[in-house]
């Protein structure tokens, strides 16, 4: 169902700060950064390996990462897995009784289609699927 570990997601109070750890320190390129308004945050993608690290900071603090961090503090927030079709896969989920977050695909970062699956299903882990854009490939 899952093909690999698309990103792991962190919750960051602002992206500028956190790239000295991850970008200078750490020496990870980046390789996206986008304002995703449906999810309220600025998302930056940083390469290691075939996989990346999604940092998150939230665009104001009603929107679900704001909320996030003003519970939890910065730190890790979600698992990503990279499927190759996100309609099927949710279906799949549905019917097995997966309690979903999304029960449609939402607008993803680089034109990705992602649903979020309900962390009470998932072990206490926020779990999100995520179909890539199409020139991107599924790999
Ligand atoms: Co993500």
């Amino acid at each position: 169902m899952f093909r690999r570990i698309d990103h792991i997601g962190v919750a960051v109070e602002e992206i500028e700060a956190s790239l000295e750890l991850w970008r200078e320190r750490f020496q990870m390129e980046v390789a996206h950064r986008e304002v995703v308004q449906e999810q309220g945050v600025e998302a930056v993608l940083l390469d290691v390996g075939e996989n990346h690290v999604e940092l998150l900071a939230p665009l104001g603090a009603d929107t679900p990462v704001g909320k996030f961090l003003a519970k939890k503090g910065p730190g890790l927030h979600h698992v990503a897995y990279q499927v190759a079709d996100i309609d099927a896969t949710l279906a799949t989920l549905r019917q097995a009784g997966v309690a979903l977050i999304d029960e449609q695909p939402r607008v993803g970062i680089r034109g990705s289609r992602v649903a979020f699956l309900h962390p009470r299903a998932t072990q206490g882990v926020l779990t999100e699927i995520v179909e890539p854009a199409a020139h991107l490939g599924v790999h």
